[in-house]
């Protein structure tokens, strides 16, 4: 469980974040989603430990990041898992590589644990013959799935996605997000996803959180996103025309 109290980011005279708090509990996807320039990525980074917050505290199962040690810090960043927008593999590492890398980071594993592991996540997301290929020789698709078992392969206890779906085609985009929806739920992970994309509403959100301007403007579930009279939200939602029929169906039928 996260629990985000009241932060505040700036960078310089640029105030970001403006008093954001909310929780994101164990076992569920949480979805952040929001305009482009809302602030989901700094608020990402922030849940992170990349940005501090000069206001406010975020709390991981009870402990206070800012009153951690180094150690304590580094011990915690081990137990975070990572999906950057647009994959960002190392192009020169083959897959495998890539998926053992947090392990040669945070572990003292041999290689061929390192590679047995690697090997295990990646049948996980449903890559079973890529491990020696190079990231260049996989489809936009495979990539992310390769993102996605680099991000678990040190069993996070917390997984974090910035758009893991964006530049896919419709379809892939909803593999994806069943995969980690899935992953969240069989490993009890606290995992939260920035989207910009109301497919990813349908499909996953237990727990959504609209931003706006870098504040919290409103949040709820799947099930009422649809029903709020939230300008904001509704401004957001049915700014695409799919939505504003699908809108008038269920008004039209209740
Ligand atoms: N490192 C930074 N330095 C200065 N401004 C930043 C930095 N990162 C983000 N911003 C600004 O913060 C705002 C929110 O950005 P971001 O969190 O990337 O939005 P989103 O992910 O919702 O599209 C933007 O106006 C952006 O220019
Ligand atoms: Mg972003």
């Amino acid at each position: 469980m996260i629990e985000v109290k009241n932060i505040h980011k700036s960078f310089g005279d640029a105030h970001i974040l403006k008093g954001i708090s909310t929780t994101f509990e164990k076992g569920k996807t949480s979805l952040v989603i929001g305009q482009s320039g809302s602030g989901k990525t700094v608020f990402l980074k922030c849940l992170l430990g990349l940005f501090a917050p000069e206001e406010g505290s975020i709390a991981y199962n009870g402990n206070i990041y800012s009153e951690l040690s180094d150690d304590q810090k580094r011990n915690l960043r081990a137990e975070m898992g990572m999906v950057f927008q647009g994959s960002a593999l190392f192009d020169s590492m083959t897959i495998q590589e890539n998926v053992m890398f947090p392990l040669r980071m945070f572990t003292k594993q041999s290689k061929s644990e390192m590679e047995d592991r690697a090997d295990f996540v990646l049948k996980r997301v449903n890559l079973d013959d890529a491990h020696h290929k190079m990231p260049s020789e996989a489809s936009g698709g495979m990539q992310k799935r390769v993102a996605i078992a680099r991000a678990i392969v040190n069993k996070p206890k917390y997984l974090f996605c910035d758009e893991p779906n964006s530049g896919l085609d419709p379809k892939t985009a909803i593999v994806i997000d069943n995969l980690i929806q899935e992953i969240t739920d069989e490993y009890n992970i606290t995992t939260v996803i920035n989207s910009h994309d109301m497919n990813s509403v349908m499909e996953i959100g237990e727990k959504i959180v609209f931003l706006k301007d870098g504040l919290k403007a409103w949040e709820g579930s799947k099930e009422t996103i649809f029903k709020t009279d939230n300008e904001v939200v509704t401004d957001f939602v049915y700014s695409s025309e799919l939505f504003k029929k699908v809108r008038k169906m269920y008004l039209d039928e209740n």
